[in-house]
């Protein structure tokens, strides 16, 4: 695993996607994410006076500390039995985030708090159909696994994939109102196109896009 350093056009790039690096491939494609920093922020009262949407987005990067404390904030794990910050239907934990950056697709992976590279090219025009999509630097993918989800019948998977999904979208919000970083989740996706682009399973549903920057 190797630390990521910030990029001047896009995010994060793995020292380890450099050619030659002798780590397994396993390990060459895993950017490891600064200690998210749990304290801090501001009070959150006036975190909720501000929490809004906002379409008009910078492609200024976001520094490595930020993403990670991003996405730390939306499901990162903070407590020692690896639950997270947002809550689960029956703990399911079934709700993963993609992270779009110029420099590819990452799945967030909570538990290590680290990215996992799945796709190494610039989907983040095709993870909306709003123009800013493809600017701005970080849109966030939410995708219910629908395989971890027990033997829930479709309709509750459904409510239940939606539901979690929202609590993950409000703590992007808090953050950012927080940071002062422009966001708004989305639901106008091409969630079938977009799940192709990403390799997704048959039981891996898109349920939400979420872009993410400094405000333009
Ligand atoms: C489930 C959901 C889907 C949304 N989809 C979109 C979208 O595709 N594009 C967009 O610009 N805003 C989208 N929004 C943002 C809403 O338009 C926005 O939350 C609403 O206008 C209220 O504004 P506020 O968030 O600033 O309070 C969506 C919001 C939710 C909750």
């Amino acid at each position: 695993m190797k630390a990521m350093r910030a990029l001047g056009a896009g995010v994060v790039i793995a020292a380890a996607l450099a050619v030659g690096a002798a780590a397994p491939a396993q390990d060459a494609q895993t950017v490891e994410l600064p200690k998210p920093q749990m304290t801090g922020g501001r009070p959150l009262m006036e975190v909720l006076k501000d929490r809004r949407s906002q379409r008009s987005f910078s492609t200024k990067p976001l520094p490595p500390q930020v993403l990670s404390n991003l996405l730390w904030a939306a499901c990162g794990v903070n407590r020692p039995d690896g639950r997270r910050t947002a809550p689960s239907a029956v703990n399911w934990q079934e709700v993963d985030v993609y992270v779009a950056t110029s420099d590819g697709l990452y799945l967030f992976d909570a538990k290590a708090h680290a990215l996992k590279l799945v796709v190494a090219k610039d989907l983040r025009a095709q993870t909306g159909g709003q123009p800013f999509v493809g600017q701005a630097p970080v849109n966030l993918i939410y995708v219910a696994d629908y395989a971890r989800m027990g033997r829930a019948s479709d309709r509750d998977k459904d409510f239940y994939a939606a539901a979690d999904t929202g609590f993950i979208s409000q703590n992007v919000y808090l953050f950012c109102a927080s940071e002062g970083l422009a966001t708004v989740v989305r639901g106008m996706v091409d969630k079938a196109a977009l799940g192709t682009a990403m390799g997704l399973r048959p039981e891996q549903r898109v349920t939400l896009a979420q872009t993410v920057g400094y405000p333009g």
